[in-house]
């Protein structure tokens, strides 16, 4: 019998339904979701606008290749520049996080005529080629991936960094980073620092690339994480959020950077389906307002996680939110979906990650806040 090449460690846990922030077990057991699938449920579980949209794009047709005009292609484009301000730049679909950030790196080598790449300590972008390359993590850099042309210099570092530049700066083709590392164990990039990646990638005719995969489509309170500096990057990567579970990522490129046939391409990327589903997310999260939401949430939450003292530097914006956990309460997270069956995110070694949907009330926040006092010895 061929079975499944056995790469996750899996929790002993079969969700069969899924409705707003719960989800069900196939023993009828109800679980408050705090993790969104890894930041993927942007909208909530079988939101009934985003059924209904993909289930009335499916009966009229769910692909054909981008050999022919796709109009839900244009409109998806035409509201993530309204919902997100972006308005002048242009828009690539493709299907997933890492595959945007390989199209964003690629694009700005192309555009550049460079081949370095800085990337940060403890970074994420993907599992593909060039995605693990610029990913600060030996252990899934398989040797065919090993390069030099992916340079890592200290997160948060800018003295670094603008010395990096003085050396090579006609060699970078672009900087790229997560505006909140996410895997890396929510490490906020301070203003200063996106500022100066700005100004240093102006200077020396360098892509700024913001890895907004996990951090954006609204997950920060601003619709991408790098607002809160006021800067704009020249490419934004996504993924995760943007179709709510339905396999979708995407490039947002500034208008700096100028087309060619042939330059990008995919065969799935922008099908019907996938541009459904980003529809009735953008959709949901302009009709409800999920970004203005979604900050006063996530401030309410991290103001309430601040006073339980077992908890260490509480750090994040929006609700993407994570904390340090003593060695005493190491089984935390484990508690919290064994014994009040809550689903939360780690980073190794001891960081609890909190990515629920962006529309999570404010009753699902005081559940979450009553288990963790009651596990921490402060309820
Ligand atoms: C910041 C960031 N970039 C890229 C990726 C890769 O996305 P995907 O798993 O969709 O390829 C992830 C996934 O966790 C991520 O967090």
């Amino acid at each position: 019998m061929t079975t499944l090449f056995d790469v996750y460690p899996l929790n002993d846990i079969t969700i069969v339904k899924g409705e707003g922030s719960y989800v069900w077990d196939d023993k009828g057991q109800k679980y408050l979701d705090f993790y969104g699938g890894h930041a993927v449920i942007s909208i909530g579980h079988t939101n009934p606008h985003y059924v209904l949209r993909i289930e009335e794009q499916l009966h009229k047709i769910g692909f054909y290749s981008n050999s022919i005009v796709i109009p839900i292609q244009r409109e998806l484009a035409a509201k993530l520049g309204e919902v997100s301000g972006k308005t002048d730049y242009h828009l690539f679909l493709c299907n997933s996080g890492a595959e945007a950030n390989e199209n964003a790196m690629k694009l700005a080598s192309f555009h550049t005529n460079r081949k370095i790449i800085v990337a940060f300590s403890k970074a994420f972008h993907g599992r593909t080629s060039l995605a693990v390359a610029a990913t600060d993590n030996a252990a899934i850099v398989a040797p065919v991936n090993q390069t030099d042309n992916v340079v890592f210099l200290p997160f948060n570092d800018t003295a670094a960094l603008t010395e990096y530049f003085k050396t090579h700066g006609k060699e970078i083709a672009g900087v790229i980073i997560e505006g909140i590392q996410g895997v890396g164990g929510i490490n906020v990039a301070t203003p200063e620092f996106l500022q100066v990646i700005r100004s240093l990638c102006d200077e020396y005719g360098a892509v700024y690339i913001a890895d907004s995969v996990q951090c954006g489509y609204g997950r920060s309170g601003k619709f991408f994480s790098h607002d809160h500096a006021e800067v704009n990057a020249d490419i934004y990567t996504m993924a995760k959020g943007m179709g709510n579970g339905f396999p979708i990522g995407g490039i947002l490129i500034a208008p700096s950077i100028p087309a060619k046939y042939g330059m990008l391409g995919t065969t799935f990327g922008g099908n019907h389906l996938a541009c459904a589903a980003g529809m009735a997310v953008l959709e949901v999260m302009d009709r409800d307002n999920l970004l203005q939401h979604a900050e006063e949430t996530g401030n309410y939450i991290m103001d309430e996680l601040k006073k339980i003292p077992a908890l260490q530097n509480v750090r994040g914006r929006g609700l993407m939110i994570g904390f340090d956990v003593p060695e005493q309460y190491k089984d935390l997270k484990k508690n919290l979906l064994s014994k009040h069956y809550i689903f939360t995110g780690e980073a190794k070694p001891n960081v609890i990650r909190l990515l629920p949907a962006l529309n999570i009330g404010k009753h699902e926040a005081d559940l979450l806040l009553a288990a963790i006092k009651a596990e921490t010895g402060n309820s």
